[in-house]
């Protein structure tokens, strides 16, 4: 692993943003003691405030318990359950109010509203559909192969009213993609749907998880059951088709469970609550562990204090549910607080760049939160679109990768409209919630800046040797932050050595019980100014921020690999002006292989087959040899100064130097 530590920070200092008085008058969060209360000093004590958003069945006896370093536990001893907390907890005041919009991508079809009470008669239905059906108990994994609907929420919540863990896996994943994360949690039952509106196309689905069971169980995990929502009820859509004996429709056996409840489980705070897949510096994607109290806290309290949600704004997350994003901010975090939450299930700009802010317009959506990939591409096709609609934000959020402050005052003047505050929110998967993020009433707004840790985290940035760079020094570093908090992963799934290695391994004393001891590498690099305002340069393993998804090139050179013939890959990052980044491909061929239109495109297939078209390569570089070092590594720094037409720098120290004006000649 190398950084940019040491690095002086390129760019300028931005000016400052202020939130307005409106704002301000009907913000959650407007007690500055905020910040005396959440400092390092008071740790652990400050997150009891937290817990405290929630419905407990028992109150915990500690809020924090550091013996099995750095398996932190939270709220040791208290028993809550995900779903109640989320649904029925708030029947009493707001049964009648939509906690779900479902915006289907053909505007021909009515959107759907769910209320409360519609919400928990269908989870209670589906709950008590799975335990019978598909024998599920406590503790199981359940795989959710699913893209933008309705039903995706509500599966997650019966699985956590019965304290199954939910794996759910992007929609857009690819078979292969979805039978490795099946076989590595175990998963014994597959719950998907026949198909839904992409792009205008109604892509047929149920196929695809037809494969993943087949590969799964090659792979020594067999699937009982597969579990299918219909997107039209009543039909089988795209012709899907049903294996006798392995496959249940949904719709079609919840008629058996009309009227049927189902007691929530109580769950142990730190009983998990779902596994999140995402890619590392090593070839396989690792399972993020997510536990029950401590994560639901954590983005109930994020979502209220920072998204700054109340029950009666209408608030929409962008992200697919697939991804944490969604997760926390579009299901667990709004649900939690009695919010109304949009999904929408297509492209942000289909049929035309008009589309966003006509689902912001009719829903009076007043909360948006997306990613600079998507405020990107809504400038880019349409710039002056927003102005055309009446829809008035008063919060907007970026997550996912760093946006241009070119980008972000597009965003604040032309969608805000001057009004809406923003919130460049820095987080993981692994960390369940925000880690840097402005507090929107509290503290201003800085264009191209995350800003400092969110109350109660505290970031510093790290050089090589462990030593903490002082704000403002104008040298970047690793970022770490410097206390355990509740929303972050418990382990990696069945590999609790990964964990510590990947995120504890470079600065941590491992045999210390003191939390103190414990830096947590997020794996970026960054910088901090004097203000304490954190800017994100980038990832500094081997992974690729495409469109704020992240992507191990190691997985696509491992996907290349499995065509016939190749036999060395090499993926380096790109600059996309829409995606941020894209991943290009250089590929070496064995002996008696020739490059040819069809083998390049034979190993973009294999790509798309192994991983989904999220991970396609802008280029496919077939070349006669890979730059080298002299121990044989293959030199990816100047692969990546070729695809970006930059100075390769000294490359006299290689193996076979010659090689690189050979490749430059053919990616000219
Ligand atoms: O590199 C950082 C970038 O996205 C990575 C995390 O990706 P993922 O686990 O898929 O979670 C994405 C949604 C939280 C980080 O290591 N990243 C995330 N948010 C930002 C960011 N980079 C810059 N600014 C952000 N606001």
């Amino acid at each position: 692993m190398s950084s940019d530590s040491g690095f002086a920070v390129r760019g300028k200092e931005e000016a400052y943003f202020y939130s307005s008085e409106e704002f301000k008058a009907q913000a959650n969060l407007t007690d500055e003691g905020i910040f005396e209360r959440f400092k390092y000093e008071n740790f652990p004590d400050y997150y009891a405030e937290f817990s405290e958003l929630l419905s407990w069945y028992k109150p915990y006896s500690k809020i924090f318990d550091g013996s099995d370093a750095p398996c932190w536990k939270w709220y040791v001893d208290g028993k809550l359950n995900a779903c109640y907390n989320c649904v029925d907890r708030h029947l009493a005041e707001l049964k009648n109010k939509t906690a779900i919009h479902f915006v289907p991508e053909l505007e021909e079809e009515q959107t759907q509203h769910i209320t409360y009470q519609e919400l928990w008669v269908r989870v209670n239905e589906l709950a008590a559909l799975l335990r019978d059906t598909a024998g599920l108990k406590k503790g199981d994994r359940v795989a959710l192969h699913m893209p933008m609907c309705a039903e995706l929420p509500i599966t997650m919540l019966a699985c956590a009213r019965l304290g199954l863990i939910h794996n759910v896996v992007f929609g857009g994943f690819s078979s292969s993609a979805c039978a490795d994360r099946i076989v590595d949690s175990g998963s014994r039952v597959l719950i998907t749907i026949d198909a839904y509106y992409r792009g205008g196309r109604l892509l047929p689905h149920k196929k695809v998880d037809d494969e993943s069971c087949e590969l799964a169980e090659k792979s020594g995990q067999k699937v009982d059951h597969v579990l299918v929502w219909q997107r039209y009820p009543g039909t089988i859509s795209a012709g899907a088709t049903l294996t006798e004996g392995r496959d249940i429709v949904i719709n079609e056996e919840l008629k058996k469970y009309y009227g049927v409840r189902v007691e929530p489980e109580e769950m142990d705070s730190n009983d998990p609550l779902f596994l999140m897949y995402t890619s590392g510096t090593t070839g396989k994607p690792k399972g993020a562990v997510h536990g029950t109290g401590g994560y639901l806290s954590y983005v109930t309290a994020m979502t209220k204090y920072i998204l700054d949600l109340h029950p009666e704004d209408v608030y929409w997350c962008t992200a697919d549910i697939g991804w944490i994003t969604g997760h926390s901010f579009t299901v667990y975090g709004p649900l939690a607080l009695g919010g109304s939450s949009v999904i929408y299930e297509g492209v942000p700009t289909y049929p035309d760049a008009g589309r966003s802010w006509r689902i912001a317009q009719d829903l009076d959506v007043n909360i948006f939160h997306t990613a600079p990939t998507a405020i990107r591409a809504l400038r880019k096709v349409g710039p002056d679109e927003p102005q055309k609609y009446d829809f008035h934000f008063k919060h907007m959020t970026t997550v996912g990768e760093p946006i241009e402050p070119e980008v972000w005052r597009w965003y604040e003047s032309v969608v805000g409209r001057g009004k809406a505050v923003i919130c460049d929110t820095y987080w993981q998967t692994e960390t369940g919630g925000f880690l840097c993020s402005t507090v929107p009433a509290l503290q201003p707004m800085k264009p191209g800046s995350a800003g400092p840790g969110v109350p109660g985290i505290h970031p510093g940035i790290f050089d090589e040797e462990g030593n903490m760079l002082e704000p403002g020094c104008g040298k970047a570093g690793n970022v770490c932050i410097r206390n355990p908090w509740p929303g972050c992963m418990q382990v990696v799934w069945g590999n609790r050595e990964r964990f510590v290695n990947d995120y504890y391994g470079m600065y941590s004393r491992l045999d210390s019980k003191d939390w103190h001891d414990w830096l947590y590498l997020t794996g970026d690099a960054g910088s901090m100014s004097k203000d304490g305002y954190v800017r994100i340069h980038g990832r500094i393993d081997d992974v690729i921020n495409v469109s704020g998804h992240r992507l191990g090139t190691k997985e696509i050179e491992s996907a290349a690999l499995t065509v016939e013939g190749v036999a060395e890959a090499a993926v380096v990052a790109v600059a996309n002006e829409i995606k941020g980044k894209e991943p290009e491909i250089y590929v070496s061929l064995k002996p008696g292989f020739e490059s040819s239109e069809e083998f390049v495109q034979k190993i973009a297939d294999a790509i798309t087959r192994e991983i989904g078209k999220i991970a396609k390569c802008r280029n496919v570089w077939i070349v006669p040899d890979m730059p080298k070092t002299r121990s044989g590594k293959i030199m990816r720094r100047v692969l990546a100064a070729i695809s970006g037409k930059s100075d390769v720098g000294n490359v006299m120290t290689l193996a076979n130097p010659e090689i690189v004006e050979t490749i430059q000649n053919i990616v000219k």
